[in-house]
C-alpha cells in the first residue's frame, strides 16, 4: 500500500518533470537553423564567388539571379554574412563578410538614391559594431554624407527615387529604414545635421504617410512647398491598400528611429502600427502576411516571407519597449512568424532555393517580378530575428 502511494508519488512528480521541460522548450532552434544557414551560405559562396554582383533571388527559369551593387538590395548578402560571424565567432565568416562588404564600397558616393541605410549602413554598420574597423567608419560617414544631399528642407523629407510616373520628388514609407543610418553618424561626429534630417523625414511621414486606420500609403508625392501632391503605390496592390512590406518597414522603422531619439511619439507610432498589422483579420494563422493585407483574392495570393521576416525581428525589438501585456503579445506573435518561417513550409532544405534560406517572398507583384520566390533581404531579417529571439532566451 505505502509502495503503491510512492509510486504514485513519484510517477505524478515525473509527469510534472515532464510536462515542464516540454513548456520550456524553445519553440525554435536557433542553434540548427544557423547550421543549416552556413551550409547552404557556403555553398552559395561556392557558386557564386563574382563579388561585383550580389545573390538578389531566383530567376523564373530557375537560375540564381543576381544584381549589381547600385542594386538597393545589394549590402544584404554582406550584412547576413556578418551576422553568421556574430552567431558563430568562426573567422571563415569574418574574412567573407568582409570580402562582400569590401565590394560594396563604391556605393558610398552614390546620390541617386536613398536607399543607402540598406546598401551601406547594413553591411559597413554591422562589420563595425563587430569590428571597429575604422575603413569601415570612413565609408560610412561618406555615405550618411551623400544620403542627407537627398534631403529638403522646405519639403522635410529626402526623396526616394528622382522619378515616380513623371512627379519628381516621391517618398516611399521604405525610407524610414535609412534613418537609424543618419543618427548614427550624429553620434560619430557630434554634427547634429544628420539627426535633425533624420527626425524631420520622420515627422513628415507621421504627418503624410498613415491612413486613419495606422496602415501606410506606399508612395507620397511632395510639391515644393512641402505639400502633398498625391498618395499612391508602386508595388502594393492598389493606391488604396495595406502592401504588407511597406507595413513591415515602417513597424520597424519606427521601432529604431525610438531607440535613437528615445521619443514616444515614435514609439506610440510604432505601436500604432504593430497593432495593424498583427490585428488584421487578414493575417493568416501563421502570421506571414500576403503580400498585400488587401490583396483582391485573398486566399488565393502569395505571401511575402520578408514582410514577416521584417515584422518578426521588429516586433522582437519593439517588445523591449512596452508595457506587460503588450511585451507578451508582441513576443508571441514575432515567435509565431519565426516559427513559421523556420517551419518546412517556409525554410528551405540544404541543396534546394539556390541556397537562400527562405522561400516564397514577393517582391514586386503589380511590376510581375519576383513573384514567390527567396530573397536575399528576407533571409537577412531572419537572421536578424533569430538572434533577437535567441537573446531573449538568454
Ligand atoms: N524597398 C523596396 C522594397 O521593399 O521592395
Amino acid at each position: 500500500m505505502k509502495n503503491n502511494k510512492y509510486a504514485s508519488l513519484l510517477l505524478a512528480i515525473m509527469f510534472m518533470a515532464f510536462s515542464l521541460q516540454l513548456i520550456a522548450q524553445p519553440k525554435i532552434n536557433v542553434k540548427k537553423q544557423f547550421a543549416l544557414a552556413e551550409k547552404q551560405y557556403v555553398e552559395m559562396l561556392k557558386t557564386h564567388p563574382d563579388t561585383d554582383k550580389t545573390p538578389q533571388s531566383v530567376n523564373p527559369d530557375g537560375t540564381l539571379r543576381d544584381m549589381p551593387t547600385s542594386w538597393w538590395c545589394s549590402g544584404f548578402f554582406g550584412g547576413s554574412l556578418w551576422q553568421l560571424y556574430e552567431y558563430t565567432k568562426k573567422p571563415q565568416w569574418k574574412d567573407a563578410a568582409h570580402l562582400w562588404t569590401m565590394a560594396i564600397q563604391k556605393e558610398q558616393y552614390n546620390t541617386r538614391t536613398h536607399d543607402l541605410g540598406f546598401m551601406v549602413y547594413i553591411p559597413f554598420g554591422t562589420g563595425y559594431r563587430l569590428t571597429k574597423n575604422p575603413v569601415y567608419k570612413k565609408i560610412m560617414l561618406n555615405g550618411a554624407e551623400s544620403l542627407s544631399t537627398r534631403f529638403d528642407p522646405n519639403r522635410g523629407v529626402i526623396k526616394s527615387w528622382n522619378d515616380f510616373k513623371g512627379h519628381k520628388y516621391p517618398v516611399i514609407i521604405d525610407n524610414l529604414m535609412n534613418l537609424d543610418f543618419l543618427f548614427w553618424a550624429t553620434r560619430e561626429t557630434g554634427n547634429k545635421k544628420y539627426y535633425d534630417i533624420a527626425t524631420t523625414h520622420a515627422n513628415s511621414t507621421i504627418k503624410n504617410h498613415f491612413r486613419p486606420d495606422n496602415s501606410s500609403y506606399h508612395v507620397v508625392l511632395y510639391d515644393a512647398d512641402g505639400s502633398v501632391a498625391g498618395r499612391k503605390t508602386h508595388q502594393g496592390a492598389a493606391d488604396e491598400s495595406a502592401w504588407a512590406r511597406g507595413q513591415a518597414w515602417s513597424l520597424y522603422g519606427y521601432t529604431s528611429i525610438y531607440r535613437d531619439t528615445k521619443d514616444k511619439i515614435y514609439l506610440d507610432q510604432a505601436i500604432k502600427i504593430a497593432d495593424f498589422f498583427i490585428n488584421h483579420p487578414n493575417l493568416p494563422a501563421d502570421k506571414v502576411p500576403y503580400w498585400d493585407f488587401n490583396a483582391p483574392k485573398i486566399p488565393n495570393e502569395e505571401r511575402d516571407a520578408s514582410a514577416a521576416a521584417i515584422a518578426s525581428s521588429g516586433l522582437f525589438e519593439l517588445a523591449g519597449y512596452v508595457d506587460k501585456a503588450r511585451k507578451k503579445q508582441y513576443t508571441d506573435i514575432a515567435t509565431k512568424m519565426l516559427e513559421s518561417l523556420s517551419s518546412p513550409a517556409y525554410r528551405a532544405k540544404f541543396g534546394e532555393n539556390n541556397n537562400f534560406l527562405l522561400k516564397h517572398s514577393t517582391g514586386h507583384k503589380p511590376g510581375k517580378s519576383e513573384i514567390d520566390v527567396p530573397l536575399v533581404y528576407a533571409d537577412y531579417y531572419y537572421l536578424e530575428a533569430l538572434m533577437r529571439y535567441a537573446k531573449l532566451r538568454k
